[in-house]
C-alpha cells in the first residue's frame, strides 16, 4: 500500500450517501437467490457483473431494483447491511447514515417491519463489533407519486425514533423535487431531517427547488449547482453539505473521466463537499477506492483530504458532541501522521 493509500485508510471519515440495496454485491446476491428461491436473469456472477456497463442513471436503476428482488427476510436485510459495515470499517469509516428504498421491498410484499428489523440488526452488531455508529434515511421513489411516498411515511410511523430522516431517489429528470413538496414538509413535522437527491443529471433549478421548497438540509450530488453561480453563491452562504460520489458519477457517465470531476473545484469554491460511494457493489468501489481513485486523479493535497474528511462528520446528522469527538480524532490523526 503506498503512502496516499495509508494515509487515507487510516483517516477517520464518515459515509453520508450510500444506498444500502446499492451494495448488494453478487456473490450475496446469488446466495440469497437461491435461499429464497429467486431465480435471477443471469447464469452467473460473471454475468452479473457483465451487465454493468451504465450510459445513465435509469440503465442503472433498472438493474439495481431487479437486484433488490433477492432480498425477502429479516436475516437478508441483515446479511446485507453486515456486509457493508465489514468492508469500510477497513476503509477507515467510523460513522455511516444508510438510505433505504422501503417501496422497493413493500411494493413486492416484503413487510415494512422486516426491512427495519434486519437493517437495525446489523447496524446493531457492526457497532457492537466493529464500532461503526450508523443511522437510516427512508428515501421516497420519485418515479412513484407523492400519495405513495405519504403511504410509506405512515408505515414508518412505528419506527421513526430509530428513522433520522428522509430523502428522494431514483429517476431524477421529469420527477422535481416539487412534487414531493408536502409529504417532505409532514416529514419534517415529525422531526426528520431531510435530504435529496438533486443536480445528479437534473437541472440546477431541481437544486434551488430541494433548497427553496423542500427546505433539505444537505444535497446529494449537486454536480449541476456548478452550471448556475447564483447557486453555488446560496450554496456555499448556507454551508449546504454536498454528498458527492466521484465512481457513481463516472460509472453513470456524468462525467467522462475521474480526471473531469469536479470535486476539486467544488471545494475551491468554498463548498461543502464530501466523497461517498452511492452505490458501491455497482460502481467499482467502496468507500475507500472511492478517496482513493479520486485523490489520484485530482492530485488532492492532504490539506483537502483532510477538510473533505472532517466535512464528513460536520455534515452528518451525529448530534454536536459526537462530531466533536471524531473531528479530535482526525487531528490527532493528522498530527500523528505529519
Ligand atoms: N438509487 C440508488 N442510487 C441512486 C442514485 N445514484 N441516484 C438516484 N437514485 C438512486
Ligand atoms: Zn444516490
Amino acid at each position: 500500500m503506498n503512502d496516499l493509500a495509508q494515509f487515507i485508510r487510516g483517516l477517520p471519515k464518515a459515509e453520508l450517501h450510500l444506498h444500502i440495496e446499492g451494495s448488494l454485491e453478487p456473490e450475496l446476491m446469488f446466495e440469497l437467490g437461491r435461499r429464497n428461491g429467486v431465480t435471477l436473469p443471469f447464469a452467473d456472477v460473471e454475468a452479473v457483473r457483465a451487465a454493468y456497463a451504465f450510459s445513465n442513471l435509469q440503465d442503472f436503476l433498472n438493474i439495481y431494483y431487479q437486484g433488490a428482488g433477492v432480498l425477502i427476510t429479516q436475516a437478508d436485510f441483515k446479511d446485507l447491511a453486515l456486509a457493508y459495515f465489514r468492508r469500510v470499517a477497513a476503509d477507515g469509516c467510523r460513522h455511516a447514515e444508510l438510505f433505504f428504498d422501503p417501496q422497493t421491498h413493500t411494493d413486492r410484499g416484503v413487510a415494512f417491519a422486516t426491512v427495519m428489523e434486519g437493517l437495525l440488526a446489523g447496524m446493531a452488531e457492526a457497532e457492537r463489533d466493529l464500532g461503526v455508529t450508523s443511522s437510516l434515511i427512508l428515501c421516497f421513489l420519485r418515479h412513484l407519486d407523492e400519495a405513495a411516498a405519504f403511504a410509506t411515511l405512515k408505515a414508518a410511523e412505528p419506527w421513526l425514533d430509530r428513522i433520522r430522516g428522509v430523502g428522494l431517489d431514483s429517476s431524477e429528470v421529469g420527477h422535481p423535487p416539487l412534487k414531493f413538496a408536502r409529504v417532505f414538509r409532514a416529514a419534517r413535522a415529525k422531526g426528520l431531517k431531510l435530504v435529496a437527491h438533486a443536480g445528479e443529471e437534473g437541472p440546477p433549478e431541481y437544486v434551488w427547488e430541494a433548497l427553496d421548497i423542500l427546505d433539505v438540509d444537505r444535497i446529494d450530488h449537486g454536480n449541476r449547482a456548478l452550471e448556475d453561480p447564483a447557486l453555488v453563491k446560496r450554496l456555499v452562504h448556507d454551508g449546504k453539505t454536498l454528498t458527492v460520489c466521484p465512481l457513481s458519477n463516472l460509472k453513470l457517465c456524468v462525467v467522462a473521466d475521474l480526471k473531469d470531476h469536479p470535486l476539486r473545484t467544488m471545494l475551491a469554491l468554498g463548498l461543502k463537499a464530501t466523497i461517498n460511494s452511492d452505490d458501491p457493489a455497482y460502481f467499482g468501489g467502496y468507500l475507500g477506492q472511492n478517496w482513493l481513485e479520486t485523490a489520484e486523479a485530482l492530485s488532492l493535497t492532504r490539506a483537502e483530504l483532510v477538510t473533505l474528511a472532517k466535512n464528513s462528520f460536520t455534515g452528518s446528522f451525529l448530534p454536536p458532541d459526537a462530531v466533536n469527538r471524531h473531528l479530535a480524532t482526525i487531528d490527532a490523526y493528522v498530527a500523528a501522521n505529519p
